[in-house]
Parts: structure tokens; sequence; C-alpha cells
């Protein structure tokens, strides 16, 4: 029998589950924070190195540390060429089960992955970052049957992806756009894929395994698949003109409209305003805005009949898109940036572990007698 007073607060909702000093979010006031530093001001000029520095350290880098961090990551962007095999072996899949499992894989050609000291975990979380956009980068383009293209170490992490993805150097406004966005997916407190992250992590697993459990927990669109399914809502919309009694249909047919919603915030999530301004400049320089112009009209009726707001996963896809990254790529571009929280969380659990055991509230029968199973 349960020894518990409280009822079960279903989903978690508000629960405090520890503390932590990596980022701050206000969901009446729409205000989030990588340690201290508002998502406004590091939109506006940061850089994705500079915000990887951040949360792995908690303060700016100064520019000779930065030019270290950079290096780092373009040196550690090569992948084992095992790797490489294993990502032609597999099958088609979805680009989230390929990221899971290659970077499950990746363990096993990491001569630290077992190592779980600080230093150890940091060195990690650098190639981590660095492989996962390669891994990305390169499903990409193995999906699509085209080659793989090597890294260019001379690239900043936005730029070489987008390069490593496409064939092309990227314009600046795609290498900025792509940059700012890593920046705004880069930490948010304790989403689902960071607790995940988190309690594999407070076992003393290793960082590989913590990884693992956040990119599954990720994958699933009530949490980053929501961009996806964005996408395709804007796909079966088609046009602008259409975008309006689509919506209303939807929601009087009771339908959850992803890219809506959000567990913390009351008001509109912070991120999502930056995405909409870069889609918006991305369509245009495309020639297409229509992605955006659906997703305004979709915004204006739910806001409307639900009162409820854009997520940062509303605006995401429509930028992606103008950048000609295919739509099963989104979730993947999600992680490769959130695995840096995910790993500043990990090392954050490390520095001070407790095991993360919470209690179920037992509602099941009690006192039931074995039965032996002949006599059924
Ligand atoms: C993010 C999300 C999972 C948060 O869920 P939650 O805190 O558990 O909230 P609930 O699912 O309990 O929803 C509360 C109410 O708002 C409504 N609601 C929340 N999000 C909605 C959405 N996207 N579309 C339509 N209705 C929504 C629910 O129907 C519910 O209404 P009700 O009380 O009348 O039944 C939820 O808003 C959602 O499913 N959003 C779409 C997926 C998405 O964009 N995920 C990315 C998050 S960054």
């Amino acid at each position: 029998m349960s020894n518990m007073t409280s009822a079960a607060k279903a989903g978690l909702e508000d629960v405090v589950a520890t503390s932590s000093a990596v980022c701050y979010l206000d969901g009446e006031r729409g205000v989030l924070a990588y340690c201290g530093y508002d998502i406004h001001d590091l939109a506006k000029s940061a850089t994705f190195e500079e915000v990887c520095f951040l949360l792995w350290h908690r303060r700016l880098p100064a520019r000779a540390e930065l030019g270290d961090l950079q290096s780092q990551l373009a040196a550690a962007r090569p992948l084992p060429e095992p790797i490489i095999r294993l990502m032609r072996s597999l099958p088609p899949v979805d680009g989230m089960d390929a990221l899971r499992t290659i970077t499950s894989a990746l363990a096993h050609y990491d001569a630290e992955a077992d190592d779980m000291s600080a230093q150890a975990n940091y060195r990690k979380a650098v190639r981590l970052t660095a492989q996962t956009a390669n891994i990305v980068a390169t499903w990409g383009r193995l999906r699509a049957g085209g080659g793989a293209i090597a890294p260019d170490a001379v690239m900043g992490h936005a730029a070489n992806f987008l390069y490593m993805l496409t064939g092309k150097k990227a314009s600046p406004l795609a290498v900025k756009t792509f940059d700012v966005a890593l920046i705004l997916h880069a930490d948010h407190e304790f989403n689902a894929s960071t607790f995940a992250a988190r309690v594999t992590a407070a076992t003393m697993s290793d960082l590989h395994s913590a990884i693992v459990s956040a990119i599954g927990a990720l994958k699933g669109p009530l949490h980053g698949g929501a961009n996806e399914q964005v996408m395709l809502m804007v796909q079966k919309i088609k046009t602008p003109a259409n975008a309006d009694a689509w919506i209303r249909k939807t929601l009087a047919d009771h339908g959850r409209v992803m890219g809506f919603g959000h567990r913390v915030y009351r008001v509109e999530d912070p991120r999502a305003k930056h995405l909409h301004r870069l889609a918006q400049e991305l369509g245009k320089q495309a020639g297409d805005t229509s992605a955006v112009q659906i997703l305004d009209t979709v915004v204006r009726v739910v806001g409307e009949q639900k009162k409820i707001f854009p997520n940062v996963d509303l605006y995401s896809g429509a930028a992606y898109s103008s950048m000609g990254i295919a739509t099963d790529q989104f979730t993947p571009i999600f992680a490769m940036s959130r695995i840096v929280g995910w790993a500043a969380h990990v090392m954050e659990q490390h520095a001070n572990n407790r095991l993360i055991r919470p209690r179920a509230e037992y509602t099941g029968p009690t006192h039931a007698t074995y039965i032996p199973i002949d006599k059924r």
C-alpha cells in the first residue's frame, strides 16, 4: 500500500524536480535565459559556438577560448569509418531512429565512452555536438541518394552543416538563420528529453547513453517531432487561401494543432517570434512566403478560438524548407542543437549527483490471491 499522502500530478506539471543553473524559464512572462543571458540577446548577438561554451561553462568565452572551442568542434567532425558504413547499411528509417542508433554506436568508437570524469564528459560533449551534425547531414544525403560530403574544417558549425547537407556553400542569410535556429533550440530547462537525459545520467550511466535516452524522448510529436508535423499540416493546407477554413474545421473536429501550446508558457514562446522573422526573410529570398502566410492565418484562428500561442516548433520548419531542407530532417536538426543542453545538464547532474527515483501512486488491485495457472 502507498504511504504517500498527495495525489500524483499528471505529467509532473509544475513539479520542481531539481535545482539547475543552466536555464531559466518564466512561463507567465515568456522569459527564457541561458545562464542568465536573455534568449533575445543571444539570438541577436551570439553565435552557436558561443552558446555551446556558455551552456557548458556557464559564462561567455573570451575570444581565445571561443577560438579553441571552434577548433575543437571542427576537429571532431569526421566520423569513424565503421560509422559511415553502418549508416550506409541501415534501412531507410526515420531520421530520428537513425540518429538514435548511430549515436549509440558512436560510443563503441569513443575511447572515453565510459570515463565519467568532468573533463572526459566535456570532451565527449564537444565530440558529440560535432559528430551529431555530421550524422544528420550525412544521413540526409544518403537518404536522398547522394554521396556523403567530407566536413570543411574552416567553416563554422552552421555553415559546415548546410554545406555537408546540400553540397553547396549556403548564403550568408541561410547560415545566419540556421545559426540562430540552433541557438534558440540549444536548451529549455527540464523539457522531456532533458529530463530523460538527467534520469539516465543520475544512475551514473555514461554521456552517450544519456543522449540516446534524450533522442528517444525528443522524437515524439508532443516534443521535438512537432516541427515536422507542422510542415505536414502546411502541405495539407496547400495555399494561404485554404488556411482559414482548414484550421476552423480542424478545431471544430477537436484536432490538436502542432506547433501550438506549451506545458510551461502561458504566453507566446519567446523563441517563436525569431523563427517567424527568419522564416519570413528566407521565404522572401526564396520567392515563396506561402508557408509563413498559411501559418500566420493558423496563428490568428487558433489564438482567437483556443487562446493558445505558437511554440518553437511552429515556424522553424518553414525556415528550414526555404533552405531546401527536407521535412524529415527537422527533428534531427532540433536534436543536433539540443544535444548541447543535454550535455550541459548531464555534466551538472554528475557534478552533484543523486539517483532520480520518484514514486508512483498505486491504483491497481491489492491483496490479490495467486491462483495456479491450471485453475484460472
Ligand atoms: C505541448 C503540449 C504537449 C503541452 O501539453 P499539456 O501541458 O499536457 O496540455 P494539455 O494537452 O493538457 O492541453 C491543455 C488544453 O489545451 C488544449 N491544447 C493544448 N495544446 C493544444 C494544441 N496544440 N492544439 C489544440 N489544443 C491544444 C488541449 O486540448 C486542452 O484543452 P482542454 O482542457 O479543453 O481539453 C500540447 O500543448 C501539445 O500537444 N501541443 C502540440 C504539440 C507541440 O507543438 N509540441 C511541441 C511543444 S514545444
